[in-house]
């Protein structure tokens, strides 16, 4: 059977840095993130005995460097399904895929959702959430709809994300600009096995409870002011811990710190926007919906801005009827 699903990204507001647990992705701490309307993945999964072994094509490419994980997640749903068949697999980003903007979230909740189904198995949206989790930590958040947390858990069953609030729940937006084109160094699975060397880490993890409780609370009452200050001292304190691992973990270009000191004159100038950055050169502008047109003409002026992309709170991953091929 054929079937095909589109799944988010998503940017994580409290992130998910360092895992207790390799093989099931048990993450040291819980996270807080919102999915994002202006970048996806759609995934089409055929298995069948026409199939000799899997194919697997991404962006209208083979042997990508994600190829053998991809494999494995579908063993995982062959296993479960009790199905030997390969599987033929085309996948589509409309944005650039590892460069630290997530495309493993999307990708990893898409193929979930397809292949579980194309296998013939129904699971519920918990299931589905483990089930990407064991592919790509941040994929469970991409399951869900809106604005997510993704419960740490104490094993492999109770770690998943769920939905805080719909996507319409609170008008803001994510605009994301994309400073250079250039693939990572490290690779976020490699990255996040050094957290732990960091001395940094034992005191984030003290403090990381409450800082979710306030961004809980800044999110169900809207207090945008307390939520961006929260989500940018957030980001910096993840990448204190990157930058003081051993080996450190240097994911920023000249350009990201550029924008970094631009969003706090902006600031200074009456505009509330806030950044938040992952595991690459690009970094997302948080700001008020109704703030948008500022944001963008102040981005317009800069020639440090390869490309924009403008992202609303989104639905999950979900099924649609529109196969690739
Ligand atoms: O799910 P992974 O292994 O791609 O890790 C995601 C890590 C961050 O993007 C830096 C943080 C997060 O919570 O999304």
């Amino acid at each position: 059977m054929k079937a095909t699903a589109l799944a988010p990204s998503n940017i994580a507001f409290i992130k998910y840095w360092g895992r207790i647990d390799e093989i099931s992705r048990l993450p040291t701490n819980s996270s807080i993130s919102m999915n994002l309307s202006g970048m996806h993945t759609v995934t089409t999964v055929e298995f069948s005995i026409k199939y000799e072994r899997d194919d697997i094509e991404i962006d209208g490419q083979k042997n990508d460097r994600e190829t053998e994980r991809i494999v494995d997640h579908l063993d995982r749903i062959r296993n479960l399904a009790k199905i030997d068949d390969r599987a033929r697999v085309v996948s589509r980003n409309n944005f650039p895929s590892s460069t630290g903007l997530s495309s493993s979230a999307s990708g990893f909740a898409t193929l979930t959702v397809s292949a579980s189904k194309a296998a013939g198995l129904e699971l519920p949206e918990k299931k589905l959430s483990v089930l990407a989790r064991l592919a790509s930590g941040s994929a469970c958040r991409s399951i869900p709809d809106g604005f997510v947390e993704w419960e740490k858990g104490i094993d492999g069953k109770s770690s998943y994300a769920f939905s805080l609030y719909p996507s319409n729940w609170w008008q803001i937006a994510d605009v994301v600009v994309i400073v250079s084109q250039n693939k990572k160094d490290i690779p976020t699975t490699q990255g996040q096995k050094l957290a732990g060397t960091s001395p940094f880490f034992k005191t984030r993890l003290d403090l990381i409870n409450e800082k979710i409780k306030e961004c809980k609370n800044a999110i169900s009452e809207r207090n945008f002011l307390a939520f961006g200050n929260l989500i940018e001292k957030e980001a910096l304190e993840m990448h204190a811990v990157m930058l003081t691992s051993d080996p450190p973990l240097i994911y920023w270009q000249p350009a990201t710190l550029q924008m970094m000191k631009l969003v706090e004159k902006w600031r200074k100038e009456g505009l509330q926007v806030y950044f938040t950055v992952n595991t690459g050169q690009d970094i997302h502008l948080i700001c008020k919906k109704d703030d948008i047109e500022r944001v963008m003409v102040k981005l317009k002026s800069l020639d440090i801005v390869r490309n924009i992309i403008i992202n609303y709170p989104a639905e999950g991953a979900r099924l649609v009827k529109k196969h690739l091929f």
